[in-house]
């Protein structure tokens, strides 16, 4: 691949671990060791980048295969990262574990695919399991708030795995359901970037240094306006933040076969104002950049 298909790949993949993420894996990495508090809450709102950090934090742990005593193939999971079904229904979710889990829908009632859920959780060596998406179970109405939190508690129980239960602030309502879940559950909140600060700068350094291009952008540097600019239109998120700029080095024609010189990828104020709004649209309103909030129901 030569050097400016390489850019291309790195505008589209940016990932960066910026100090948000890294305190919540070092929370992650330590509730296996917490005995009674081995399950934790990671919340914020939307875009706020919780899914692509459990990803990245699924990839830490890829896992291994070994060969079992009869002489079977076990794929051994340290983490598995699924979406909450929506509507949630026990038979859904024990298929949305199974798939974490490298295996396809098999036949059962609802029996079997626990059985043969909590089998394989040992089996395979999964110490925590990541529930993306939880605040869908505020909305589902087959089944209960509560149900879904001991029926969590149980497969916990079961396997000793620690849960790690992310969605919007709303979802903080199924920890709030019982004086149990707030000792055993802890709460990590994973913010967009209030202010234009130091540390929003750091986060920008960090795409830069990521990008790796022979000449300095600037995005980083308050005295080129970028900083200013990019908090404004993204509001601190990088849901938003990211697709602007990889949007800006697109209209640069960074993934057209011609490009063959970086000087043309140097985006400006203007390319990102474009950008901004080719990707937000016109009718972003201030309140959509609120946190998620809230929808109650009764339990
Ligand atoms: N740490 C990060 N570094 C770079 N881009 C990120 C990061 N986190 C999120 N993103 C970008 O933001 C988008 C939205 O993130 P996502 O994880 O889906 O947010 P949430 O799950 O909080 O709604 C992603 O598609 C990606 O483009
Ligand atoms: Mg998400």
């Amino acid at each position: 691949m030569n050097a400016f298909k390489q850019f291309a790949d790195k505008v589209d993949n940016l990932f960066v671990e910026h100090e948000k993420v890294t305190e919540i894996y070092e929370h992650l990495d330590a509730l296996p060791t917490q005995q009674r508090s081995r399950h934790s809450f990671i919340l914020g709102g939307g875009g706020v980048g919780k899914s692509q950090m459990a990803k990245n934090y699924l990839k830490k742990y890829p896992g291994h295969t070994i060969v079992d005593d009869e002489g079977t193939e076990v794929d051994i999971r340290p983490v598995v990262y699924l979406e909450t079904p929506h509507p949630f229904t026990w038979k859904e979710l024990y298929y949305a574990i199974l798939k974490s889990l490298g295996v396809s829908r098999i036949a059962g009632n609802v029996g079997d695919l626990k059985e043969r859920v909590l089998y394989l959780l040992r089996r395979q060596q999964v110490k925590k399991i990541i529930f993306d998406e939880i605040h869908s179970v505020l909305t589902s109405t087959a089944v209960s708030n509560r149900a879904v939190m001991e029926h969590l508690k149980h497969i916990s129980n079961e396997t000793n795995v620690s849960l790690i239960l992310i969605g919007t602030s709303a979802a903080k309502q199924l920890r709030d359901l019982d004086d149990q879940y707030k000792t055993r559950f802890r709460v990590k909140y994973l913010r967009r970037f209030e202010e234009c600060d130091h540390s929003f700068c750091h986060f920008l350094k960090l795409i830069e240094d990521q990008l790796s291009l022979p000449f300095p952008l600037g995005l980083a540097n308050m005295d080129t306006g970028f900083p200013e600019l990019l908090h404004y239109q993204s509001k601190g998120k990088v849901g938003f933040l990211i697709p602007i700029i990889q949007e800006a080095f697109r209209q640069k024609g960074i993934h057209n076969e011609d490009f063959n010189d970086f000087e043309k990828a140097k985006i400006s104020i203007s390319d990102l104002d474009r950008a901004y709004r080719i990707v937000v649209g016109d009718e972003e309103t201030e309140e959509s950049f609120e946190e998620d909030e809230i929808f109650i129901k009764t339990i």
